[in-house]
């Protein structure tokens, strides 16, 4: 079966990545999916604190200088048998950011699932150009999603030629009247978002009990709607990586479509193509 790589990105830190790549990763590895989280968030790791692992003597930084085996990296979450690689706790942001696509190569994993620090750098570009996948996370407030246009606009434009799809997810909704609805923000992405996840104070509360929530409440919410789209995922698993509603972008030159669009949006999105020639 192909490698399903997918790097976890947003313009904003602290909108949910590390959220839904933990608990996409569980469900897909509860499935039957044999799943790899990597945690390349090199300054603030926090994937093993979700799963409730114990930090290991190495990580990511030691994997990518050769200074460890994926053996001695790679621990199993024993509810799921999701297995998971942490970025070092000791070492603050030196990394061979040069070898990740090896190490991707190397894995032998049907889901590979990279949870990136938030923005653009060398590593993201790394992962992101190791992917066939890209999540993009964001919150329903205009700082979130400005820096998603953001960093979308600069994946596109730095990796033109790629074949990458680009797969949207509005977190913390709460429907209130202050919040950017979620049809203007798939107005100005020309795109429909692939899951629309509530606000939940059961999350924090699933991360302080190192669980991830798919697993602590499978009834609630928030697992019905993250399931709803791994399920999506599984399914189409043996075709094509599409997983959205309707056809996705991918990096690929393309007509853009016309779309009725209003207000701070239609401007947002008339200067990134003022800029971007798109
Ligand atoms: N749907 C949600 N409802 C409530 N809190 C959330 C939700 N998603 C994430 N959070 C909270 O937001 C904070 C940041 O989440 P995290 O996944 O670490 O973001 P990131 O990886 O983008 O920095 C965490 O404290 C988490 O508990
Ligand atoms: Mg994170």
């Amino acid at each position: 079966m192909p490698k399903k790589i997918i790097s976890v990105v947003s313009g904003k830190g602290g909108v949910g990545k590390s959220t839904l790549a933990v608990n996409i990763a569980t469900l897909l590895s509860r499935a039957g999916a044999s799943t790899v989280l990597i945690d390349a968030d090199i300054y603030n790791p926090c994937v093993f604190f979700h799963l409730g692992l114990s930090p290991q003597s190495s990580g990511l930084q030691e994997l990518l200088d050769g200074s460890a085996t994926i053996e001695e990296t790679l621990p199993i979450h024993p509810a799921s048998g999701l297995r998971c690689i942490s970025s070092s706790l000791h070492t603050y942001g030196k990394i061979k950011i040069g070898r990740m696509h090896k190490l991707i190569d190397m894995l032998n994993y049907e889901y590979i699932i990279i949870d990136c620090p938030p923005g653009f750098s060398p590593l993201i570009e790394e992962a992101v150009s190791s992917s066939n996948n890209v999540f993009v996370m964001m919150t329903p407030d205009m700082p979130s999603c400005t820096a998603a246009l953001k960093l979308v606009t600069f994946i596109r434009n730095h990796l033109k030629g790629r074949e990458m799809r680009f797969t949207y997810f509005l977190n913390r909704v709460s429907n209130s009247p202050y919040e950017i609805h979620p049809r203007e923000v798939e107005s100005l992405f020309h795109t429909r978002l692939a899951s629309i996840i509530d606000e939940d104070l059961d999350v924090p509360k699933s991360i302080a009990a190192k669980t991830p929530l798919v697993l602590m409440s499978p009834q609630g919410r928030f697992s019905k709607t993250l399931r709803s789209f791994s399920s999506m995922l599984l399914r189409s698993r043996d075709h094509s990586f599409d997983m959205s509603p309707q056809p996705q972008e991918t990096v690929q030159p393309q007509q853009v479509q016309t779309m009725e669009k209003t207000g701070f949006f239609a401007w947002l999105s008339g200067i990134f193509r003022r800029f971007t020639g798109r």
